[in-house]
């Protein structure tokens, strides 16, 4: 499934290593997941979530909050795989597995390939399904942009909340292979920007540039939380971009809350590769 990042070609195992015919090893890390991304192309201005958005990440979703959307994604994807027998799956920028382990929990006959760009979000998707017992998911320290599958090797990816590549997942994917993307929907989280901002705004919808797929279905899911303590309503704003954008004053009021109750609402897209034969 693996190819060598410098080369291209197919890695092969041999004990803790992945190696290519050209001679480019990468070693298995202890946890069990392999780095695919090479030291050129490493940036650290580029390399994802780091280890406090991590923990911040995995001390929200393990609340539980996020969990009707997992099982909504999972179910949307088994509807999308019906009649695949041993379906192959890609998580791209899955984060710390938090919904790769439902998924891999909902679908236990298929084949999980999660990657994400930060080593950090990638070694606590070990963590995860070593805890759970999951066996049908592994694990790759690699870009969206540069995927480190064969081609036409996967039945789905998957992108959640994570940067989207038209060129590589339509490469990976095989003949009418389906593709999901999930972003937030123009009320998500209204509640805390209100807190937050002066003047909230509702999100845009993203633009993907996806013209190498057809959009077959699109759903807004959306429900109503109550965050329940302050840790859990800065951790999940450090999970949003409007962290980034949020005044001293505005991130001050969010501090002052021990409750708040939101809007998760989120966009399911469900796109198929287009046939170009
Ligand atoms: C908002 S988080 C979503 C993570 C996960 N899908 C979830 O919903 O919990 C975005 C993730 O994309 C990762 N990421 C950012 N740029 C990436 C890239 N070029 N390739 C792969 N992952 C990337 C980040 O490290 C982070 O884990
Ligand atoms: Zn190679």
């Amino acid at each position: 499934m693996y190819i060598c990042p410098v080369c291209k070609k197919k890695l092969k195992r041999l004990d803790n290593v992945l190696h290519c015919q050209n001679g480019h090893s990468f070693d298995i890390a202890r946890k069990g997941y392999v780095n695919l991304l090479t030291t050129h192309k490493r940036n650290p201005k580029n390399s994802g979530d780091n280890a406090e958005m991590v923990k911040a990440r995995t001390r929200f979703l393990d609340k539980g909050y996020y969990l009707p959307l997992a099982e909504r994604i999972a179910q949307t994807m088994q509807g999308q795989l019906k009649g695949c027998v041993k379906p192959v799956i890609i998580d791209s920028g899955c984060g710390e597995g938090y919904y790769t382990c439902v998924y891999a929990k909902a679908m236990t006959d298929a084949s999980i390939f999660g990657i994400d760009i930060s080593k950090a979000a990638v070694s606590h998707c070990m963590t995860r399904v070593h805890t759970s017992g999951i066996t049908n998911c592994e694990f790759a320290v690699a870009s969206s942009f540069e995927l480190p599958f064969i081609n036409e090797s996967a039945d789905m990816v998957i992108s959640t909340f994570a940067p989207v590549s038209n060129d590589e997942y339509a490469r990976v994917l095989k003949k009418g292979g389906r593709l999901i993307v999930v972003s937030p929907s123009a009320r998500h989280l209204f509640e805390m920007k209100s807190a937050a901002y002066d003047k909230p705004y509702e999100n845009k919808p993203n633009v993907y540039g996806l013209n190498k797929f057809e959009k077959t279905h699109e759903e807004i899911f959306e429900y109503d939380r109550a965050l329940c303590s302050s840790q859990d309503i800065l951790d999940l704003f450090s999970m949003t971009p409007y962290f980034y954008k949020t005044s001293a004053e505005g991130l001050q009021r969010l501090k002052e809350l021990d409750s708040l109750d939101v809007t998760c609402g989120f966009c399911i897209q469900v796109y198929t590769k287009k046939d170009f034969k």
